[in-house]
């Protein structure tokens, strides 16, 4: 069976993570996220993987080459210009020959979900397009899909209002379909799923399934969403292997990694290769460091990612907070509260960085600016 997946997205949402890394590129505990998604796919015995491409696309071809170290077969379909989530399946129907009914996955989903009973729910139906729905306690920020008794879809509505809301199931972003509904999306042009192809099917009478399911389910999108993964993975909500030592108490240290005796760690914690703690550092899980990352002494460290190559100087408090690759903070500075640093950001001692804020890549914060 083939899976596609859809990685030409910019991920505005999610910058500055993604000013100079794709979406699907983003670490996820020391692994690009795209090859987690991938490693769930060849468990399920998936290693035929089309990858629809847009935004930096040299930083996933370069990455994963043509699959083989993973076990996969996997093939680079470039879009000239984005056409949408369906037209980039259109596009990749014009180069590739689909064979059967195609897995799509949005490329920034994280799941368990059981594809092998999905594709039955597919079959057993004669469905020509199943999306798989995922339940979540405030819809409004996503696509509504209304269902029959039987399942079949009546109705998708857009990022409704309260007053317009009838279900807590929205379009979880993986789809199983039929490459013969294809005919219905114009070529060359930018169109969507859920407010192109989906509601034609319906309007010609094509029968759409959704597949509700209760499996685990995230998109990584916001910053928010990319720590609450982190916090999920960590606290063992979904299944996953960590690299490194497992040295007990939910703590993966990697190879060359030093960590000074009085430093207190406090699973569950991922410390990736080279990495150095030092003297009294307190790291309380969730933590991911990333290789190459430097934690000079007392510093305090809670709920946080580090990308690669992190140097944090003396006496810094991390707290629910990302740090991208590169970056150096300097002494006493606070980094707390949602606030995202981008790659090769140089904080300045002294600083308090909290409340969301955003750091874009290659910036300068000289000592003490900031100070809330
Ligand atoms: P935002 O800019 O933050 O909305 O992120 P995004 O650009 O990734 O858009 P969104 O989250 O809605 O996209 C869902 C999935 O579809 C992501 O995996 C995207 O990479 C992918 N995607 C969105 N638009 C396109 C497109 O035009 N072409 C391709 N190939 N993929 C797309």
């Amino acid at each position: 069976m083939q899976a596609i997946i859809l990685v030409g997205g910019e991920g505005t949402r999610l910058r500055p993570l993604t000013c100079n890394t794709p979406k699907p590129m983003v670490p996820i505990a020391n692994r690009p996220f795209l090859e987690r998604m991938m490693t769930h796919l060849k468990s399920h015995g998936i290693t035929d993987i089309i990858l629809a491409m847009c935004y930096l696309p040299d930083r996933i071809q370069n990455y994963f080459g043509d699959g083989s170290d993973l076990g996969l077969k996997i093939t680079y379909v470039m879009e000239p210009l984005p056409l949408g989530t369906a037209g980039a399946i259109k596009n990749i129907a014009d180069q590739v020959e689909l064979t059967d009914s195609v897995l799509v996955f949005n490329g920034d989903v994280l799941t368990d979900v059981d594809l092998g009973a999905m594709l039955d729910f597919h079959v057993e139906r004669h469905s020509m397009a199943t999306i798989a729905l995922t339940p979540v306690e405030d819809p409004t920020p996503y696509g509504v899909v209304q269902r029959d008794a039987e399942g079949r879809v009546q109705r998708f509505i857009e990022k409704p209002g309260w007053d317009a809301i009838t279900s807590n199931l929205i379009n979880a972003g993986i789809y199983v379909i039929e490459p013969s509904v294809l005919r219905y999306a114009p070529p060359h042009l930018h169109f969507m799923f859920e407010s192109g192809l989906f509601p034609v099917l319906l309007q010609v009478g094509e029968p759409v399934y959704g597949y509700p399911t209760n499996a685990y389910w995230i998109d990584i999108g916001t910053p928010q969403r990319y720590l609450a993964v982190h916090h999920d993975l960590l606290m063992g909500q979904i299944r996953m292997q960590f690299q490194g030592e497992a040295r007990g108490n939910n703590v993966w240290v990697g190879a060359d990694s030093i960590i000074d005796p009085t430093a207190k760690i406090t699973g569950p914690v991922v410390i990736g290769n080279n990495c150095t703690i030092g003297r009294n550092a307190r790291l309380t899980g969730p933590v991911v460091m990333g290789d190459g990352c430097t934690v000079g002494a007392d510093c305090v460290l809670e709920d946080v990612v580090l990308w690669q190559g992190a140097e944090i100087h003396n006496q810094v408090m991390l707290k629910t907070c990302v740090i991208a690759d590169h970056t150096n903070i300097g002494d006493n500075s606070w980094i707390t509260n949602g606030a995202i640093i981008g790659d090769c950001v140089t904080v300045g001692s002294g600083n308090r960085l909290e409340h969301g804020i955003k750091i874009w890549p290659h910036r300068t914060i000289e000592p003490s600016t900031i100070t809330f």
